[in-house]
């Protein structure tokens, strides 16, 4: 754990030095700053609402920036790209509406020569491959599931309560994210399979997708106490999101009063998951840094349209896949100073 956080620091220090290293002056665009033209595939998303804050903090007197709201609709998204271009951006910074869509957004930048940097729904490798201009900003996805899992099965281990009917299997629920996107595929299997190789049984009682969403996270957990009841022993959640619907779904079930308790684990480390671990509301998160994939998304998509090598200047290393991975940091209620950091 200790080494994970000065790893953690250290990339924050970097993402800093690389916002002022990284400056882009001006003119590469005859005087002005450069055009950037940005989607997110919903506003309407936790997460990458703290991701857009850090994009247009970054991107502050460093670059002109278009943003667009993709509203999770993949067709919209490409004429946005479209619109884009015909403005003139100099690079585009998309974040996917569905992780399958990279070729066609590939296809109309290549047509006007211009760089894309993709972020957080991670495209396949061979289509990074297969353009020169393209690169990827994110995170290992499956380093969530592993922390995650780790965090269940020292609590489980450290907690011999947790095994409510003493039957010596964890039951679980878990909430997954969005189906075929890579963050939730990984987070489901590595977590479980963590879970596993420290040498707990698990039986799984129910595995949806909430699609990364609080309501729906609410709704699937009252549904699944109304049928499960006591059964439960652990709510896993791909994402912060849905652990704070199942929290509030399981206060209005009577949890959390007169020793009645139930451990939720989430990722992302969002503010209003902080709080609920403040609380004892949930046990823990897994940070998941809008802070600095912001950051690099911004340095990269800036250097290429500067037409730079996108890591001029910064500290960001591309692995061999072409990716800049920011690293997850295990959160409980001791180092949640870590995670306030990353959401500043
Ligand atoms: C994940 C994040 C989720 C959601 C998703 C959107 O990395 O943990 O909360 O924001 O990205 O693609
Ligand atoms: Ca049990």
């Amino acid at each position: 754990m200790k080494r994970i956080t000065a790893l953690a620091t250290a990339v924050v220090l970097v993402g800093s030095l690389a916002a002022c290293g990284g400056k882009a002056g001006t003119g590469a665009t005859g005087g002005g700053l450069p055009k950037v033209g940005v989607t997110i595939y919903k506003f309407d998303d936790n997460f990458m609402s703290f991701v857009r804050r850090a994009i247009e903090t970054s991107a502050k007197d460093r670059a002109e920036l278009i943003l667009n709201d993709s509203q999770n609709d993949q067709s919209k998204q490409n004429e946005q790209v479209e619109m884009m271009i015909s403005k003139g951006v100099k690079a585009l910074a998309i974040n996917l509406v569905d992780p399958q869509a990279a070729p066609a957004i590939i296809s109309k930048a290549q047509a006007a020569n211009l760089p894309v940097v993709f972020f957080n729904k991670e495209p396949d490798a061979a289509v990074l491959q297969s353009y020169d201009k393209t690169w990827y900003v994110g995170t290992a996805s499956a380093e969530a599931g592993v922390i995650q899992g780790n965090i269940v099965a020292d609590a489980w281990k450290a907690n011999p309560n947790f095994d409510r009917n003493g039957d010596g299997k964890l039951q679980y629920v878990l909430l997954k994210g969005e189906p075929g996107h890579p963050d939730a595929e990984a987070r489901t299997k590595f977590a479980v399979d963590t879970i596993r190789e420290a040498g707990i049984d698990v039986e799984e009682l129910e595995l949806q997708t909430g699609m990364w969403d609080t309501v729906k996270g609410k709704e699937l957990m009252d549904a699944w106490i109304a049928k499960h009841g006591d059964k439960i022993e652990f709510v896993l959640a791909n994402n912060d999101g849905m652990a704070l619907g199942a929290v509030q779904s399981l206060k209005a079930n009577g949890y959390f009063t007169n020793d009645k308790y139930l451990p939720v684990v989430g990722v992302d480390a969002i503010p209003d998951a902080l709080d609920q671990i403040k609380n004892g509301l949930m046990l823990g998160t897994v940070l998941n840094d809008a802070k600095n994939q912001g950051t690099a998304a911004t340095d990269l998509a800036i250097n290429a349209a500067l037409g730079k090598d996108p890591l001029e200047g910064t500290a960001w290393k591309l692995d061999e896949n072409k990716a800049v991975r920011v690293p997850y940091v295990a959160i409980t209620k001791d180092n949640l100073a870590v995670a306030e950091e990353a959401y500043k």
